[in-house]
C-alpha cells in the first residue's frame, strides 16, 4: 500500500545548484559569557528577549520536520548553547529521532565540567570546543575571559566520559596567536585531539577583519612541518566537510583546516542554520532569513513550515564574496547567527 509518512520521508532538500541540504545546525541562545574579539564587542551586547528564544519544544518540531526532509546532522551551537543549564533536556529529545544519525555540540567549554556528564547521559557523543590559545595570558587577551583553566577542566571532564573524537577549534589571527601552531601541533601529536584551525572570517559588526589577519591553511600546514621536522599526511576527502584533514605520521590526534576564506568550500555545501530566534539562513553570509518562528507561533502545519523551508533552501546561495567586490557583511554577529 501506497505510504504518504514514507514518501515524505525519502525527501531531500535541493538547492538550485544541485546541492542537497542534510546538515542542520542549531543556535540555540544568542548569549555568551564570553567576549571572544573576533566575535563580539566587550560591551553594548543587546540579548535577546528570552520570549523570543525558540523553546525546546518548537526546536524538537523542526528537528523533526528537517529531519523528514532529509537532515541527517543537526549540532548545537550558540552563543554558548550550555548558557541554556538543561540543555541535555533538548539532546535527550534529537538524539531519539531515528533520522538523525549524527548531533553534535560546538561549546566554548566553560560549562562542561558541570554539564558533560548529562549531555553524554542523554545521547550526546560529539563535541567541538573552542581553544584559541594554549597560554592562559594569551586565552585572556583574545576571550577577554580569565577561564583558561576552567575550559581545560571542561575538555578533560569529556575525556574521562570517553567521548571522541574530541575537536579543539583553533580562529587562527596573523599578530595574534599564529606564533602557537607549532605548540598546537604537538598537542595533536601527543594526544588524540583534533586540532582544527578555523580561518578568521569578517561577520559580525566590528571585529577590525582584514585579508592580512588571514593565515591561510597553507601556510600553517608548512609552518607546523618545519617545527615538528615531519610530514603532515593527507587523510581522506568527504566531499561536503570543509575541514581538510591531516594526521602526523607518529602521533594518534588530527589536525583539521577550515579554510572558508582562502579555500571556500561553498560547492560543497550541505547545511542551513537555524537562529536562536527562529530564522533560517541557508549561509553565514545570508542577507536574507526566513521566518520559521512567526510559522510556529501562528500554528501552521507542519505541511506549511516544511514547503516554507523547501521554498528557502532553493534559493540557498552559491556562496560567500568574501573579498569580491559584491561583499555585504552580515550584520548579525556570529554568537547571533550561530558558528
Ligand atoms: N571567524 C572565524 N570563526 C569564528 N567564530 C566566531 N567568530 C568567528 C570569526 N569571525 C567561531 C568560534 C567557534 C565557533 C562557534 O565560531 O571560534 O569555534
Ligand atoms: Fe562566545 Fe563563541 Fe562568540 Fe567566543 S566565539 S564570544 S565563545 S559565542
Amino acid at each position: 500500500m501506497h505510504d504518504l509518512n514514507n514518501q515524505s520521508q525519502t525527501q531531500v532538500l535541493r538547492d538550485s545548484f544541485g546541492r542537497v541540504v542534510n546538515n542542520l545546525r542549531i543556535s540555540v541562545t544568542d548569549r555568551c559569557n564570553f567576549r571572544c574579539r573576533y566575535c563580539m564587542p566587550e560591551e553594548g551586547m543587546v540579548w535577546l528577549d528570552k520570549s523570543e528564544l525558540l523553546n525546546y519544544e518548537e526546536i524538537v518540531r523542526l528537528a523533526h520536520i528537517f529531519a523528514d526532509l532529509g537532515v541527517t546532522k543537526v549540532r548545537l551551537t550558540g552563543g554558548e548553547p550550555l548558557m541554556r543549564k538543561d540543555l541535555y533536556l533538548l539532546v535527550e529529545k534529537i538524539a531519539r529521532i531515528g533520522e538523525i544519525t549524527d548531533l553534535a555540540l560546538t561549546t566554548n567549554g566553560f560549562f562542561l565540567a558541570e554539564q558533560a556528564s548529562s549531555l553524554f547521559k542523554a545521547g550526546l557523543r560529539r563535541i567541538n570546543i573552542s581553544l584559541d590559545s594554549l597560554d592562559a595570558a594569551k586565552f585572556k587577551l583574545m576571550t577577554r575571559r580569565d577561564y583558561y583553566e576552567k575550559v581545560w577542566q571542561g575538555i578533560e571532564a569529556v575525556e574521562s566520559l570517553g567521548i571522541r573524537p574530541i575537536k579543539l577549534n583553533v580562529v587562527l589571527i596573523r599578530g595574534v596567536n599564529d606564533d602557537e601552531i607549532p605548540k598546537f601541533a604537538q598537542l595533536a601529536r601527543m594526544k588524540s585531539y583534533v586540532v582544527r584551525f578555523i580561518e578568521f572570517m569578517p561577520i559580525g559588526s566590528d571585529d577590525g577583519w582584514t585579508i592580512e589577519q588571514v593565515v591561510p591553511s597553507s601556510e600553517v600546514i608548512r609552518t607546523m612541518e618545519r617545527a615538528v621536522g615531519k610530514k603532515l599526511i593527507p587523510l581522506e576527502y568527504h566531499g561536503s566537510q570543509p575541514a581538510d584533514r591531516y594526521r602526523f605520521e607518529d602521533g594518534p590526534g588530527e589536525i583539521g583546516f577550515i579554510s572558508s576564506v582562502s579555500e571556500p568550500f561553498c560547492d560543497h555545501c550541505n547545511r542551513v542554520r537555524i537562529t536562536s530566534d527562529g530564522k533560517l539562513r541557508t549561509c553565514l553570509f545570508s542577507i536574507d532569513e526566513t521566518d520559521l518562528k512567526s510559522l510556529l507561533r501562528s500554528g501552521a502545519p507542519d505541511e506549511d513550515i516544511k514547503a516554507s523551508i523547501v521554498n528557502a533552501v532553493w534559493k540557498k546561495e552559491e556562496g560567500h564574496l568574501i573579498n569580491r567586490p559584491g561583499f555585504v557583511r552580515p550584520s548579525r554577529t556570529m554568537s547571533q547567527i550561530g558558528g
